[in-house]
């Protein structure tokens, strides 16, 4: 039985992690979940799931969850709150397994120290890889602790990696839907509002990655994560438009082989990978290949997404320009969500802010988090 320490819970990825303990109740069990600021949800997945641990973002939201709880009669989860309390989630000695899905850098102390104290991670909260990839890859494999991915490109390309050896991967393919903008002329981009940019063609997911797959800086930050997750440079890796979704990724090898993964659109799939690696357990799953007429790749067209440019250049230059990139992306889309800015302006605030980041490399969570917060006043500066 593996007991798991769910961060972001009551998200799309929590949600899905949970339906999987539901499927697989011989499996996995629930040790502590760590919400933010979603009571509600909290409250029936607490009374659900029993946990020793709950989590809220702030000590008003705990009061408030602990009240319910008790009012239910339920006394014996403890309830914490802040960074302190998703630590204490992602460090429980009862869980033998962290899911990290919380949105943004808020899941990053978390999730590396579940890393320190030797926690094999399953990571769907790419932000964090961008934003301090380097230090917690490096802490993952002194301690040789696994990180398994499950964003379901880099899920594709773990499996595909299986099959050779690290010195013979010539070139990482990532694909991309091209979110619901992929045909619509540039001259439009500027019009697009927050309910088109919200309507994903192939994945329900929270509302910032949604945004984020519109203007590909998504596929960015994927772009970043692949190079620190697999240990390659950005020049190993390519992005190719594939708008079935069905490839989800792809490994080409030095001696001409390329091997891709074909599964569902459902996190459901790379996320019990994660959880049962390295055992494959028989799912419902499945995707009948019968059904299936062609696959289409295309170039990505840098010109209508600058996200992604942005987003290869910040990979060369690592450090300080990847948590700049990441940070400035979150201020710029939630502006853009509040129709604050136009679409468009989400590109062009993240090129001002990182013209203005000095090349850096942090050393440590805390100088990553603070270079994070400068860049966030920069960038609200900037949209001022
Ligand atoms: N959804 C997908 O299909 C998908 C695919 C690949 C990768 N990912 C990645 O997985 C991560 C989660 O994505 P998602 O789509 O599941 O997002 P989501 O639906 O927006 O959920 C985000 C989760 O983070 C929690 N949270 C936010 N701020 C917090 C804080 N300060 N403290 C503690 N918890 C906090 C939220 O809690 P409340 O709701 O309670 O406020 C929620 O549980 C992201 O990094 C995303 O890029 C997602």
């Amino acid at each position: 039985m593996k007991r798991l320490s769910i961060l972001g819970s009551t998200g799309s990825i929590g949600k899905s992690t949970l339906s999987i303990v539901e499927q697989f109740p011989q499996r996995y069990s629930v040790a502590a979940l760590a919400c933010g600021r979603n009571v509600d949800e909290a409250f029936a997945q607490a009374v659900r799931w029993h946990p020793k641990i709950v989590s809220m973002a702030s000590e008003e939201l705990a009061g408030e969850l602990t009240a319910r709880l008790r009012q239910t009669g339920v006394s014996e989860i403890h309830v914490v709150y802040g960074s302190e309390g998703t630590v204490a989630c992602s460090t429980l000695p009862e869980a033998d397994f962290v899911v990290s899905a919380i949105v943004g850098v808020a899941g990053l102390e978390a999730t590396h120290a579940a890393i320190l104290a030797g926690k094999p991670v399953g990571l769907a909260n790419k932000e964090c890889m961008v934003a301090a990839g380097e230090i917690l890859t490096q802490a993952a494999r002194r301690r040789n602790v696994p990180i398994l991915p499950i964003d379901s490109e880099h899920n594709a390309v773990h499996q595909c990696m299986r099959v050779g050896a690290h010195s013979e991967v010539k070139t990482i393919w990532l694909t991309a839907s091209g979110g619901p903008f992929r045909q619509a002329p540039l001259e439009q981009f500027e019009s697009i509002t927050p309910e088109q940019a919200l309507k994903h063609p192939t994945w329900v997911m929270g509302r910032r990655i949604t945004v984020d797959s519109a203007t590909l800086l998504n596929k960015g930050l994927e772009v970043i994560e692949a190079c620190r997750l697999f240990d390659v440079q950005p020049s190993q890796v390519r992005v190719t438009v594939h708008p079935q979704s069905t490839v989800h990724s792809l490994v080409e090898y030095v001696d001409g082989s390329i091997l891709a993964q074909i599964s569902v659109t459902d996190m459901r799939l790379p996320i019990l990978y994660a959880l049962a690696y390295p055992e494959r357990p028989a799912s419902s799953l499945t995707f009948d290949l019968a059904t299936l007429r062609h696959l289409d790749f295309e170039e990505p067209d840098f010109a209508r997404f600058p996200c992604l440019r942005l987003a290869f250049e910040a990979a060369e230059k690592g450090g300080a320009h990847c948590i700049a990139l990441n940070a400035a992306d979150e201020v710029a889309v939630e502006a853009f969500l509040e129709r604050r800015i136009p679409f468009m302006g989400i590109p062009r605030t993240i090129e001002k802010v990182l013209a203005s980041t000095p090349e850096a490399h942090p050393a440590t969570i805390a100088e990553v988090l603070a270079a994070d917060r400068e860049t966030r006043q920069m960038a609200r500066a900037l949209l001022a």
